[in-house]
């Protein structure tokens, strides 16, 4: 059995989307070749350009030196060819937040893919048996669930399934490490630790919005001030994606059937609305003016 991180040499990224494009920048900064494939060249570029500001903000910063963004950027590669993705060590899967759309890339990945290949998905809330499953190399299937903005949140949930082998567990755990992350590990039940416990808090803001217990604002600074929180659960929810929010309780309420995770009224209003939060310029809050302004008239 290995631990040797330096044993995965290049990672595939699938999405470049706010997470992969996090996911790639700290692979590449920790000197993985990396690659990403998102199936919009659109999304390639605008990634890229996010990846790219990110690096720049941690350089002027200092977490980050000049020299260590140039070989990052070194390493980093763009493409909308799975296949281009055949010979990397590991894949981490960070496309749209759902198992039909996953399960086709795993699929094809399975064929692609050399057979000592370990994949990973970085899903919300999806069970990782779920995708292993679809493939012939479920012992080679774990989840490594990054947090956004992923090049400054310290943490990866390491979902172990039951499937998942001892080596493939280690050389995850070493791999996550290796970037630099705090781990813990999580059993592969939906929403594993955080969301389980986030995601009704942020629905919750929703309720409680909805009743005219607070204004957008007002519950914003509640939680920031009232409770340390570093953001407000609405500009968290612009940070995450309303849209991915609102698949992520879609999918949780399906496997608990519990109504802490029933999508309001006012998410599903605002995602139709194409009210995604801070990705597409509009969400809780309007984004076009600086500081941002809560947007919803009523509230
Ligand atoms: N890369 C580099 N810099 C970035 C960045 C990125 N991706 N994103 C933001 N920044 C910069 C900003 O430009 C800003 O820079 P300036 O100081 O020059 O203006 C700075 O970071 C933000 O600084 P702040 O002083 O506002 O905040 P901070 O540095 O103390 O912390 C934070 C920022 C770490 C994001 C903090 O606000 C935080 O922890 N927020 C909560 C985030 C959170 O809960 N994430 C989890 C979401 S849930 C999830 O991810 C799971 C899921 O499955 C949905
Ligand atoms: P996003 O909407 O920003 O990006 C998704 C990307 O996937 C898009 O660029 C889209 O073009 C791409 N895509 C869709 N189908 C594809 C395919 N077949 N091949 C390649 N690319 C494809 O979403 P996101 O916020 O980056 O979320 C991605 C995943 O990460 C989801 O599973 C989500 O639940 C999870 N996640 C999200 C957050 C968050 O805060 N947003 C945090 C942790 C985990």
């Amino acid at each position: 059995m290995t631990t040797d991180p330096r044993e995965i040499k290049a990672v595939g990224v699938l999405g470049c989307g706010l997470m992969g494009a996090g996911i790639a920048q700290v692979c590449a900064t920790a000197g993985y070749r990396t690659l990403v494939r998102d199936v919009e060249t659109a999304q390639l570029i605008r990634g890229r350009a996010s990846l790219e500001k990110s690096l720049a903000k941690l350089v002027e910063k200092g977490r980050v030196s000049a020299a260590q963004r140039e070989a990052a950027l070194g390493q980093l590669s763009y493409t909308t060819d799975l296949a281009a993705l055949a010979g990397s060590d590991l894949i981490i899967e960070a496309v749209t937040e759902d198992l039909a759309v996953k399960n086709r890339l795993w699929v094809e990945l399975d064929s692609l893919c050399g057979p000592s290949a370990i994949f990973a998905s970085n899903t919300s809330s999806l069970p990782i048996k779920a995708m292993a499953t679809v493939t012939r190399r479920p012992d080679r299937f774990v989840g490594l669930h990054f947090f956004n903005p992923v090049p400054l949140m310290p943490l990866v949930e390491i979902v172990r399934a039951d499937a998942t082998s001892p080596d493939t567990f280690e050389r995850s755990l070493a791999f996550v490490r290796s970037l630099g992350k705090d781990t813990v590990v999580a059993r592969d039940t939906p929403g594993f630790i955080v969301n389980l416990l986030l995601v009704p808090y942020l629905l919750d803001a929703v309720r409680a919005l909805e009743r005219g217990v607070g204004s957008i604002a007002d519950i914003d600074t509640a939680m920031r001030l009232g409770c340390g929180h570093p953001m407000g659960p609405f500009t968290l929810l612009d940070v995450v994606g309303n849209d991915t929010t609102l698949r992520i309780a879609d999918i949780m309420v399906g496997e608990y059937r519990d109504a802490r995770y029933e999508a309001p009224a006012l998410l599903r209003r605002l995602v139709a609305e194409g009210r995604y939060g801070r990705k597409s310029g509009k969400g809780f809050y309007d984004y076009s003016v600086d500081p941002p302004v809560p947007l919803l008239s009523e509230h």
